[in-house]
């Protein structure tokens, strides 16, 4: 078993349940192998988190699968955000291990943590967060700036997101010239720009009237048609809990 350590770390980030010795370091050849393992795109395991003396997540695990849509719900204070950001690499767990896309972000340096971030996770926050200051267009283009992709290029898919979200017609204007729901899904087209592997809401549609919010949930459902987009959306919106693919329970930091 020469070597094995190494391959026990590698493997156990891909198969925890067999927790085997694979005699390879290679992972596309275990993927090979486990073609199952493929379709994992979360595995978040014992993640602990306190504030202070105050423990928020006590212990909790989450496996999603890529193209699962996810809702997480509960009492307000059961910890929710902090568990989304954590997934979200925006904070860091005291204790656990998360791994995106077979990529163990413990390992990973701050500044490897950012890019990760940026190329793989978009975020859709209750009140948008949109830049007064810059245009639906520019806001879209954003993420893809900071990646480092040219104007044209980037321009060019903006477009393209605006459209199939609806708000073409709104790519010129400024964020205060736009509804909620425009605004809304200006920034769910924002999320997506880097075409990110997993998405994460925090109560997207909490500050939209019914309708916007129903048409919101739709398109998260048209958007993992079209684009095999995972969701994790962490609502208190009861009628898309019921027609998520699985709903997870939150309470006092710990998954029900
Ligand atoms: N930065 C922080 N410092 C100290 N305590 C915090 C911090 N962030 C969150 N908390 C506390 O952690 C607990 C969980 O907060 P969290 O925001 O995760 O809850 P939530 O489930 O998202 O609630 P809500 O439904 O109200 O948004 C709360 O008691 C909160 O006061
Ligand atoms: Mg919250």
């Amino acid at each position: 078993m020469e070597g094995s350590s190494k391959y026990l770390v590698k493997s156990d980030i891909l198969m925890p349940t067999f927790g085997a010795y694979f005699p390879t370091g290679n992972d596309s050849l275990i993927l090979s192998h486990f073609p199952y393992l493929r379709n994992m795109i979360l595995k978040a395991s014992q993640i602990h988190k306190s504030y202070g003396q105050l423990p928020i997540l006590r212990g909790v695990d989450l496996s999603v699968e890529k193209g699962e849509i996810v809702s997480i719900v509960g009492a307000s204070g059961a910890g929710k955000s902090t568990l989304l950001h954590i997934i979200g690499t925006l904070d860091k767990p005291d204790r656990g291990r998360l791994v995106i896309n077979n990529v163990d972000i413990g390992e990973l340096s701050q500044k490897k943590i950012s890019l990760f971030r940026n190329e793989h996770i978009g975020f859709v926050f209750q009140f948008h967060h949109l830049l007064p200051e810059f245009t639906a267009l520019e806001n879209v283009c954003i993420p893809a700036f900071i990646r480092g992709q040219g104007r044209k290029q980037a321009e060019m898919r903006g477009m393209e997101l605006l459209d199939r979200l609806g708000v073409k017609h709104r790519a010129e204007h400024k964020p205060s010239e736009m509804s909620g729901g425009e605004q809304q899904r200006v920034s769910v087209a924002r999320a997506l720009m880097n075409s990110p592997a997993l998405l994460l809401a925090d109560e997207p549609s909490g500050n939209l009237d019914s309708e916007n919010a129903a048409s919101l949930h739709q398109l998260f459902f048209e958007l993992r048609e079209s684009l095999k987009q995972t969701f994790i959306i962490v609502t208190h919106n009861e009628e898309l809990a019921s027609i998520s693919d699985r709903t997870v329970h939150m309470r006092d930091g710990q998954i029900l």
